[in-house]
């Protein structure tokens, strides 16, 4: 049997309806239905960047470069165990990762589980893809986004599954600034398992649901400004959810240049989405990606520039007996 190294990579993402709540904290289940895109920085490629490896070699396992064990609770082989035995049917040797992001501002852990998810689907190219997809949710209950790229939508609560509706090429016109602001990132958890306490919970359910399904017609009909916007009508819907649950996400200086951006939609197309982070994301066609940067830098001195990216691919395989 030969051996074999494959490299893959894919990108993080955002949301555009946001998921929020869990509904069990292993499998990572949502309770409703959201949308998102993959992203990169616009200059250079924003990845995470995965290499399995089935040797009879003796190598390492890295992340960024560090150690890491195969015991680690967040171990990458919690997944690969569950595809071991079938890929060690194809290959000879033991499964080696390592793994690098590569430009990535925040939020690698989609990326990471999709770059892993296509090296093992192009070693088994068989398999479920609805299986990967929970099997991947259990390491990034978003990495559904980041393996199909794109605008993608995820249905379902007890078998979530992702599909792309709209193709990165119809944004090309579009570019999205993150806006850093420099305080510390709250865990995503804090809003998973604190949206569901409120009262508010069930009509956010159903604004979520409505939500995907406009957005569906929208790509149908690729009105891409009118998904932005419908973004930052469902930014407002969560973060009141999470302000009513005590997550405040959007602390004050991130609001005011939210309101910046309501006040210049009055003479130039502009949107806004927030996510969990610190950042405020700040949409604007690409011909006024200079207009914009100077109105974001007068809130924050840490501006990128992003676009849409599409799914995760393989870049590298190489068989040897
Ligand atoms: C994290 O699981 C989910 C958020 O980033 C919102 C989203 O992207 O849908 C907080």
């Amino acid at each position: 049997m030969p051996s074999l190294t494959v490299k893959a990579v894919a990108h993080p993402t955002m949301g555009i309806v946001l998921l929020g709540g869990l509904s069990d904290p292993v499998l990572r289940l949502p309770y409703h239905n959201s949308a998102g895109i993959c992203y990169s920085l616009d200059d250079r490629e924003s990845v995470s960047e995965t290499t399995l490896t089935i040797t009879g070699r003796q190598l390492k396992n890295t992340l960024n470069g560090e150690p890491i064990s195969e015991n680690d609770s967040r171990s990458p082989f919690k997944f690969i165990d569950i595809y071991r035995d079938e890929m060690q049917r194809k290959f000879k040797g033991n499964i080696y990762f390592n793994s690098e992001n590569r430009n990535i501002i925040s939020g690698s852990s989609d990326a990471g589980a999709a770059a892993l998810g296509k090296c093992i689907s192009w070693i088994l190219p068989g398999i479920d893809q609805k299986e990967l997809e929970m099997n991947m949710r259990k390491v990034s209950e978003s990495a559904g986004r980041s393996y199909h790229g794109g605008l993608t939508v995820t249905e379902g609560t007890q078998k979530p599954f992702t599909r792309k509706i709209l193709d990165e090429s119809s944004f090309e016109n579009y570019r999205i600034l993150s806006v850093v602001f420099p305080h510390k990132r709250k865990p995503s958890d804090d809003i998973h398992f604190n949206q569901p306490r409120s009262d508010y919970y069930k009509k956010r359910i159903m604004n979520a649901t409505k939500n995907v399904e406009t957005l569906k017609e929208l790509a149908r009909k690729n009105e891409v400004k009118k998904i932005f916007e419908l973004a930052m009508a469902d930014t407002d819907d969560y973060h009141y959810l999470n302000d009513l649950v005590n997550v405040n996400i959007i602390t004050d200086e991130m609001r005011a240049l939210m309101e910046r951006v309501r006040e210049i939609r009055k003479r130039m197309w502009a949107t806004y989405i927030v996510t969990g982070g610190n950042s405020v994301f700040l949409v604007t066609d690409a011909n006024m990606v200079e207009k914009a940067k100077e109105i974001a830098m007068e809130h924050s001195r840490e501006v990128h520039v992003l676009k849409v990216a599409g799914g995760a691919r393989v870049v590298d395989t190489k068989e040897e007996d």
